[in-house]
């Protein structure tokens, strides 16, 4: 990729750096499994970072409304989800590539066909290569809490963020956020119910039970158990 002196003179070509990142990328050690599942499944399955915007038709090769998932971790929900929706189109991103590999295995082992993966940075996908106003749902599950009050600005839930998100979702379509980290939950509602342009479906407060699609994950399993709470929030896009 071309380098650019400054975030204006980026820009000023189109294309977009985030000055914060939310994550920080590990050099985690790809598995024999996860290697081979890339090899033979990246060509069909996977999507090359490009600096356009993506025929969404033409990579599922059918029309059908849109979920996108960032941060799928190592994607045992999202193809299990994907799995069980065969009437949606799923993209999963994800920055760490051990979890690509793995999702891609899963997903190959079940022959699930309507969903691909992206190793890369979300919201430079999501700005350069989601079309505008074509998402049915985007999927924000567990993502990186960022404890620390020096690292909150890291969080990827932000007033930037929420905006960017409307954009590229369909009117009606939503944000489905989830965290096991009550500070998390608090500031994503924050941020939401002052975004323009959406309403919170809750029924009452911020909060909403766990919609039947979304799995559980092992992990949020085992919290529960220890009696930790998990907080889903879903924002509808309305303008
Ligand atoms: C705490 S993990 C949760 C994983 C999974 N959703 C789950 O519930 O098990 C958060 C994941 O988000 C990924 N991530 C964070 N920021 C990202 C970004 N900007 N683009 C893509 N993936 C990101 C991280 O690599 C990490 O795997």
């Amino acid at each position: 990729m071309a380098k650019f002196n400054s975030q204006a003179e980026a820009e000023a070509a189109g294309v977009y750096i985030s000055k914060v990142k939310s994550f920080v990328k590990r050099e985690g050690r790809l598995t024999k499994a996860q290697g081979r599942a890339l090899e033979e499944f990246w060509p069909t399955k996977g999507i090359e970072y490009q600096n356009e915007p993506l025929d969404l038709a033409a990579v599922f090769g059918r029309d059908a409304p849109v979920v996108v998932e960032i941060g799928f971790g190592m994607g045992k929900s999202l193809v299990t989800m994907a799995h069980e929706a065969p009437e949606l189109n799923f993209i999963g991103i994800e920055v760490h590539r051990p979890g690509v590999g793995a999702c891609l295995a899963d997903a190959g082992e079940l022959g699930v066909e309507n969903l691909r993966v992206m190793e890369h940075d979300a919201v430079e996908v999501l700005k350069n290569m989601i079309p505008d106003a074509s998402l049915h749902r985007l999927q924000l599950f567990f993502p990186d809490p960022w404890h620390k009050k020096r690292h909150h600005k890291r969080r990827i839930v932000q007033a930037e963020f929420a905006e960017l998100v409307r954009t590229k979702l369909a009117v009606g379509g939503t944000f489905h956020m989830a965290t096991d980290w009550e500070p998390y939950a608090e500031h994503m509602a924050e941020v939401m119910n002052a975004a323009e342009g959406y309403i919170n479906t809750a029924a009452e407060g911020d909060y909403v039970p766990r919609p039947d699609y979304r799995p559980t994950t092992k992990f949020e399993v085992r919290g529960q158990k220890l009696g930790h709470g998990v907080w889903d929030l879903i924002y509808e896009r309305t303008a």
